[in-house]
């Protein structure tokens, strides 16, 4: 069976490429994802939050009261080399040892400075760079227009500092989510992940303080998913790579009928151990064979809502019929 196909123009041999997470911190993972099959693999991110307090903490730690003046951005240049100097290890031994493309990921929330390390990961050998663009729109003095032109301005900025291919990864909230979406593609980038999922807050009742959700997917969180990525995947000038709910081989396919050019796994791995990526193939393989199928492109979008279509018509249609009925 011929599961080959293009990830952010790079060739793969699957289309179930492993997302960014913990599990893509330890080089031993990533060759055992290769071994099971995965298509590419996103490195952990670097988290920008996690640059800045390095410089606050090393700073303060030197000397709590100097003003530092000119000599501020040299320390800060320092500290940073020096905090994504692991990443960018693991990173260069990933590219000696694997063989698919190793794609290198940032958190980032502005564009200010730090965006020039951005050319970094070009430098160690990344074949294309995610950028999780975690914009939380939970400020009310935070705009449409604001979020806008923060993208804008991230994506202009660092075009200008690689040549590598560059994926946007986006959160599951945004006002005008289809126009958005299809303004962000017409950026010049090559892929958008859709969707990073959000990190969730509980309540623990006895010490009344917040506490984290559980951090893995559900099964049922697939549906956004699969909506989002029927709707807009003739829409778009570049390729999905659907995330966020894919647990099982039929996940994978009912993602590519709707349309996707890649399929991301992450929660599915916690819980099942690297080598599910195996299981993943075979059950895409199994199924293909069962249909027919030698390609992905004879049944990739089957399901999608067509470039021309309404999607509002198509989705009210698919409404009408399950609600008449009960
Ligand atoms: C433990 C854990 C760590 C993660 N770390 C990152 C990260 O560093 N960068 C990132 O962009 N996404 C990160 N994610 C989000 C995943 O890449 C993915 O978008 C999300 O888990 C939804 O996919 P899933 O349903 O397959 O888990 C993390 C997720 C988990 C569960």
């Amino acid at each position: 069976m011929n599961t080959n196909t293009k990830y952010l123009g790079l060739d793969i041999k699957s289309p179930i490429v492993v997302g960014s997470c913990g599990l893509t911190h330890d080089i031993d993972n990533l060759v055992k994802m290769e071994q099971a099959g995965a298509g590419a693999v996103i490195i952990k991110s670097v988290f920008e939050e996690q640059i800045i307090y390095d410089i606050k903490h090393s700073l303060s730690v030197m000397a709590p009261t100097e003003n530092y003046g000119m000599s501020y951005e040299y320390i800060a240049n320092h500290v940073a080399e020096d905090s994504l100097s692991k990443h960018f290890d693991l990173i260069t031994e990933a590219k000696k040892r694997l063989s698919i493309p190793v794609v290198g990921s940032i958190n980032c929330y502005s564009f200010e400075n730090w965006m020039t390390y951005t050319k970094r990961f070009q430098d160690v050998g990344c074949d294309a760079l995610e950028l999780n663009m975690a914009v939380l729109p939970y400020e009310t003095t935070l705009s449409c227009e604001d979020v806008d032109r923060l993208f804008s301005d991230i994506i202009n900025t660092l075009k200008k500092s690689v040549s590598i291919p560059i994926s946007i990864k986006v959160s599951q909230n945004f006002t005008d989510m289809a126009n958005f979406m299809q303004r962000l593609s017409w950026m010049g980038i090559n892929g958008i992940t859709m969707f990073n999922k959000a990190i969730n807050v509980d309540v623990d009742l006895d010490t009344l303080t917040l506490k984290h959700a559980p951090s893995l997917s559900s099964p049922d969180d697939i549906y956004n998913t699969l909506r989002w990525t029927a709707i807009l995947s003739k829409k778009l000038r570049c390729d999905i790579s659907a995330s966020t709910g894919v647990h099982t081989a039929d996940d994978v396919v009912k993602l590519l009928v709707a349309g996707a050019g890649t399929v991301q796994v992450v929660s599915c791995l916690y819980k099942n151990g690297v080598d599910y990526v195996r299981t993943l193939n075979d059950g895409l393989n199994a199924w293909m064979q069962n249909k027919g199928y030698d390609s992905l492109d004879q049944f990739r979008g089957k399901l999608a809502v067509k470039s021309n279509e309404e999607s509002s018509l198509f989705f009210r249609t698919q409404f009408m019929k399950y609600f008449a009925q009960i």
